[in-house]
């Protein structure tokens, strides 16, 4: 793997170390007079990589057997000349009109059999051995041309994998997904038992019988749909690394990466298991409506770190005001640029890039903020991205620093995400990213750090269980031996594990763990559930604590040995438990049967990691109103602090020396009063490491 400072800032392709900026760059929608004006304001803002032509395949084939090169030679050149790295696109994300007429078999169809005909973007078939044969013919020009550009950085494959086409029902689908499952299972009695065709008659004797799960008479087969999902996720990897193994032909030496979507209920792509594929981690994060938005973006940028194993990690695309594709889509408040920016990067990323450079006249996304904006260089959005920039350069120092370990994660895991939402359950209510960012919310609220990690991690070694004394696994619906085995290791030795209702529920293949439940986790939480208990929308319960539960309230036995936390004060459950606690070795396992929410969460979380031992790093006035981040280099500690607040916040207490501090006057200015952190503003502190 390749150092992360070379592939974000490529010294000896750009300027010194320092976080890189800039955008998605579309010159192609612009007469060339354009460019040279581009060219200079990139400069007056700082910018130092941008991403090109990650929609062109239209303009750079405009025939099966044409090719226009001249206009993005052109622009690589005039983005050297002006030292600015390019990210550049293999530019196969969107299939031009001539080839979806050509072969209208590359389009992808949905479950109930439409097709996905062209007018929009992506519409192409993951698993097509034509469109693949077009889109490696076009990476293999764009290596060929641009492999020893001097602007050359690294390579952008595709665009957002997945955004538009992550679940292709066609019959190319159908032949892979036989495929995929045959390598899974081997025989067909493998597939059989795993998929449990016993019921209803759906015994398979011919693998060509196999379909993807269409729209059917009833609830198609869940393993069947889970493996799907799989599938789905898979064969989109499979295209990233046909596309990057051919780039690595053409050019081993410079990183690969592609931009993930890393955001709010995205989750057709198993991020956690394309990660390894690339030589750098890039996440596209937009700002989610609703009073949960900015935990999101937090708990969004912590996963994406926790995807690159705590190393830096590339931001390629947010937005610098408002998006286009919500239903009401209002700009940001003076300040939440650079809050917003400086989120991510305390939680890693080398680089802040935004969805686009210029704003578009024409097209879709004409409504959606730019760097540039429709009013020009004269804005005060235009001078708020030039303080960004400057706030960035002042942030050199951090570039290459990795994130310091928390003593809490939160373990993610996209095989329970999908699983615990499948249809025919005991409850449709219920969503898995929903009640994990709750618990995430509550951590913020308390102002501890927590890590986001997945299982994934752990299996291939980017996480290690031993670095954390408190572990939250909310909705761990699909606990394999394998994973039971390392959580009850990691308790006796001294690990706190919290988990939730329909956790430990299934095995791998969506098969219930007999005996009560929470199945695979049930002896080791010291408590048995003989029946589920979902509860209708609008129902409540109360918990002896204060808090109260909606979704959930199991009937809990609990065993010997085992503490009762909390009891429920209404509802079937009256006088039972609600949150029990037990005690293993030099551990604890602690199950909580209820949806609590961010609020109720809050108290428990206080018990659960007092009893752990594990505390703030803020002076008490910060907590809640402030996150607080740590990267860590050799040499030093960063400590970022965003005000989660529109109130300024007092910072007496904190050593450290100021690398920046922004307000929300001019979005990144050094204005604030010493010891302020202003409304909405962030200060980053620079803190020489303790030797041990
Ligand atoms: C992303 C995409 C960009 C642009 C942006 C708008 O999904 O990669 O091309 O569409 O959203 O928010």
């Amino acid at each position: 793997m390749t150092d992360e400072r070379r592939l974000l800032a490529g010294p000896e392709r750009t300027v010194s170390p320092r976080i890189a900026y800039g955008a998605d760059y579309n010159p192609d929608q612009w007469p060339r007079e354009v460019w040279a004006q581009d060219a200079r304001l990139m400069q007056a803002a700082g910018v130092n990589v941008v991403s090109v032509a990650i929609f062109s395949w239209a303009r750079l084939q405009p025939a099966p057997d044409s090719w226009d090169f001249g206009w993005l030679d052109e622009v690589m050149d005039l983005m050297h000349a002006h030292g600015i790295s390019v990210d550049l696109a293999t530019a196969t994300a969107s299939p031009p009109p001539w080839l979806t007429t050509l072969h209208p078999e590359i389009l992808p169809v949905t479950r109930t059999g439409e097709t996905l005909w062209p007018g929009g973007r992506q519409q192409w078939r993951p698993t097509s051995p034509v469109y693949r044969r077009y889109a490696l013919a076009l990476v293999e020009a764009m290596a060929d041309r641009y492999g020893d550009h001097p602007a050359l950085a690294a390579w952008h494959v595709s665009n957002e994998l997945g955004c538009h086409n992550v679940e292709d029902y066609s019959d190319d689908a159908a032949a892979a997904f036989r495929t995929w499952l045959r390598d899974r299972y081997g025989t067909l009695d493998g597939l059989n038992d795993a998929w449990g065709t016993a019921f209803w008659s759906q015994r398979y004797t011919d693998w060509e019988q196999i379909l993807p799960p269409r729209l059917a008479a009833s609830y198609p087969n869940p393993t069947q749909q889970l493996d799907f999902k799989r599938f789905s996720s898979d064969a989109l990897r499979d295209h990233l690394r046909a596309e990057r193994d051919l780039l690595r032909r053409y050019t081993p030496q410079i990183p690969v990466t592609t931009n993930f979507m890393v955001m709010g209920e995205t989750k057709g792509m198993n991020f956690a298991s394309w990660a390894p594929e690339i030589d750098f981690v890039s996440n596209d994060h937009y700002l989610q409506p609703g009073p949960q938005g900015r935990a999101e973006m937090s708990f969004s940028a912590n996963l994406t770190s926790g995807l690159a194993g705590g190393r830096p990690w590339f931001l390629m695309e947010h937005s610098t005001s408002a998006v286009n594709w919500q239903s009401v889509n209002v700009p940001k408040r003076p300040g939440e640029l650079a809050r917003d920016s400086l989120t991510h990067v305390a939680h890693g990323a080398d680089a802040v890039c935004f969805f686009q450079w210029r704003q578009s006249a024409a097209g879709a996304e004409k409504y959606h903020s730019a760097m540039v904006p429709h009013a020009g260089e004269d804005s005060a959005l235009f001078r708020d991205v030039v303080a960004l920039g400057r706030t960035l350069a002042d942030l050199a120092p951090v570039v290459g620093s990795r994130r310091a370990p928390a003593r809490a994660a939160i373990l993610f895991d996209w095989d329970s995400w999908w699983a615990s939402e499948l249809d025919s359950h005991p409850t449709e209510l219920l969503r898995y990213r929903a009640e994990a960012l709750d618990w995430y919310e509550a951590f913020l609220d308390a102002g501890v750090r927590a890590d986001v990690v997945t299982v994934a991690g752990l299996d291939d070694g980017r996480t290690d269980l031993a670095d954390y004394d408190v572990v939250v696994a909310p909705v761990l619906h699909v606990v394999p031996t394998a994973l039971a085995d390392r959580l009850e290791r990691w308790v006796r030795t001294g690990g706190h594990l919290v988990t939730t209702y329909f956790s430990g529920i299934v095995d791998g293949d969506d098969h219930v763990w007999l005996g009560g439940y929470p199945g695979a986790l049930r002896d080791l939480l010291g408590i048995r559930i003989e029946e589920l208990n979902p509860l209708h929308a609008g129902d409540a319960v109360r918990l002896d604590d204060g808090s109260v539960g909606t979704l959930w309230s199991d009937r809990i036995d609990v065993r010997p040995g085992t503490e009762v936390l909390a009891r429920y004060l209404d509802g079937q459950q009256a006088g039972r438990a609600a949150v029990t606690r037990r005690p293993v070795d030099a551990g604890s396992a602690a199950y909580v049967s209820t949806r609590l929410g961010a609020a109720g969460i809050r108290p428990l979380l206080g018990r659960l990691l007092d009893a752990a031992g594990v505390g703030s790093e803020l002076p008490e006035p910060l907590r809640g109103r402030v996150e607080l981040t740590v990267r860590r280099s050799a040499e030093a500690e960063y400590w970022f602090l965003v005000n989660r607040t529109d109130e300024p916040v007092g910072l007496t207490g904190l050593a450290g020396e100021r690398l920046v501090s922004t307000t929300p006057d001019d979005g990144a200015g050094t204005a604030a009063a010493q010891d302020t952190l202003a409304p909405r503003g962030v200060v980053v502190l620079a803190r020489p490491r303790e030797r041990s």
